[in-house]
This record gives C-alpha cells, structure tokens and sequence, in this order.
C-alpha cells in the first residue's frame, strides 16, 4: 500500500493506477477505523473490481469542527489505521496534514444550501459546509470513478450526492450499509469515548429505531412515531436527546400525516460530551406507487 503526504504524491500514484484502464474508487474516511469503515473499503473493492485500484484518505478535517466541537479530541491512530488498511488489500492512503490540503488564504467554499441548514446542519452550524468543500477537494485531488459514503451518516450522504448532481461531478457515489455492534449501537469512532456506563445506555437509539420501524407499517402518522422514539430515548437519563426528526427518504423534506412513502428517522443524542448519531429507513404497509 503506498502511503501519500502530499498531493502531488496521491496524484501521481493514482495517474500510474490509471495507466491500466481500470477504475479508481476513493474511500474518504478521518481514520481510528472500525469495522463500519472497513465494509466501506470492502465495497470500494467491490465496485472496482480485481483490476481497479482502491484509495482510502485518512484526514481529521478541520473545516468541519465547530469552534467548541471535538476537532482536538478526535481520536487518532495512524499506524494502527494504515495496519487495517494494508490487511482489507488497499492500495494507496493519502493522509495529509491540513497545511497540505488547505492554503492559508483559500477562499472558495462548496456549500448545499437547503441541506446544510436543516437536521445536524441546525446542531452543527458550518458542517456540511466543511463536508463538501473537503471532498469536493479529496475528488479533485483523486479524480475517482466512484466514492463509498456510509448510510450511518444519513445527511452527510445526501449533501454529497445533491453536490454531485448540482456540480455535474460525474462520480459515481455508492451508498453502504449501517454496521452495528453485537448490541445494536451503530459503530462510530466516537465511540471509545463514551464512559462505561454512557456505553452501556447507548443502545437505547438502535432499539427506538427497531420500534419505530415496527410502528411504521401499523398506519401511524409521522408526527405520532416522532413522539413515540424521542419517548424511548427519554426513557434513558444518561441520553440527552438533541433532535428525532422524520423526513422523507429521497429528499429529506418534512412530512405530516400517515407515512405514504419510505421515511428515514434520524436521531442526534448526546452522552456527557460524546455526540452519537443514528437512522433508520422505515417503510408503510402500502407504499404510493
Ligand atoms: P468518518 O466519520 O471517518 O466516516 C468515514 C465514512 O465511514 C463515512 O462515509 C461514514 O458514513 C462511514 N461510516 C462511519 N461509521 C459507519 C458505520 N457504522 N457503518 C457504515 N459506515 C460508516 O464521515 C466522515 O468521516 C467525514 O465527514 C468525511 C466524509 C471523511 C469528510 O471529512
């Protein structure tokens, strides 16, 4: 695996992968990598095929942090991350430091309207903007044929795609499904953080997601189901529930009434100063046609 500091080195590792033809699939992650992330590279392999070339980026972007969020607490593991890497069979990383990636007077922001003011958007003011001018910048650097992105970041999925489609980036970007642990709570780096007993109370959101989704075919409205989980999570003192919203699976638009077509629930808890995240897609009996 050949491991890349700079962007000229990425470039010039995957211009020498590219001489064969086959394709080029970027898997952009900010490292302490877990099995979630390591399906991703799974998938990567996947899409490319024996012959194409699978390229894995490892950066703690900052443009993404909030002033009072966890940018310096991040968890980090470099050598342990390039181990996993070597051993799912990728064949460059690119781990840059951020005077690398960034230019001290950069001035051009990529930025989702509509989808970054909404949802984690409203928690996390600044974040998706952060999100895709970073991987707007992580495509051009790499010029991938197709990116994997996790489902366990609903929103951060659907910013990424609107920003493709809008900016005609011609990359083709693929979906990968929620790996959990044996107990439900959905993987995240964040999760080393939690104490003992925030870890032990954490999968209070997988188990209001399985109820919702078995509420959801009984004819329930949008508004009923919100009540329901966040009463679930509630439950739970050591949860600090920060939002439950259900939108529209497409388009992520507020709906009202009986659900009609498929709906994503989306979950932003916090445990002491660790900030979990979690959805479900869930389904009506009859769905519209
Ligand atoms: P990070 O949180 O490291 O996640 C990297 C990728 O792994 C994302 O696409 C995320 O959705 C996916 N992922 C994380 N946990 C997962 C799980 N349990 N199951 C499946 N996929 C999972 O998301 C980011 O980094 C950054 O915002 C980034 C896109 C790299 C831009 O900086």
């Amino acid at each position: 695996m050949q491991v890349c500091r700079s962007k000229a080195a990425i470039r010039s590792t995957i211009a020498a992968f590219r001489a064969s033809g086959a394709p080029v699939v970027l898997v952009p992650t900010m490292g302490f990598l877990h099995e979630g992330h390591l399906s991703l590279m799974r998938l990567g392999r996947e899409r490319a095929g024996a012959d194409g070339r699978v390229v894995a980026s490892i950066f703690v972007n900052p443009t993404q942090f909030g002033p009072n969020e966890d940018f310096d607490s991040y968890p980090r593991d470099e050598a342990r991350d390039f181990d996993l890497l070597r051993a799912e069979g990728v064949d460059a990383v690119f781990a840059p430091e951020a005077t690398e990636v960034y230019s001290p007077n950069a001035q051009t922001i990529v930025e989702t309207t509509e989808l970054a003011k909404t949802l984690i958007g409203k928690l996390r003011p600044g974040h998706f903007r952060g999100v895709a001018t970073v991987v707007t910048k992580l495509f051009n650097i790499t010029r991938p044929d197709a990116a994997v992105f996790g489902q366990k970041d609903y929103q951060q999925l659907a910013v990424i795609r609107t920003m493709v489609r809008d900016l005609d980036m011609g990359i083709e970007i693929i979906g990968a499904p929620i790996k959990r642990e044996a107990d439900g709570l959905a993987m995240s780096s964040r999760n080393v953080r939690l104490t003992p007993q925030d870890r032990a109370a954490a999968p209070i959101l997988a188990r209001a997601l399985d109820e919702a989704e078995a509420m959801a075919p009984t004819g329930i409205t949008a508004s009923r189901l919100r009540s329901h989980v966040r009463a679930t999570l509630e439950a739970e003192p050591r949860a600090r529930v920060q939002s439950v919203d259900i939108r529209d699976a497409t388009t992520l638009e507020t709906i009202s009434g009986p659900l009609a077509r498929p709906a994503v629930i989306l979950l932003a808890v916090s445990f002491g100063k660790v900030f979990l995240i979690d959805n479900r897609v869930v389904h009506p009996a009859q769905e519209e046609t």
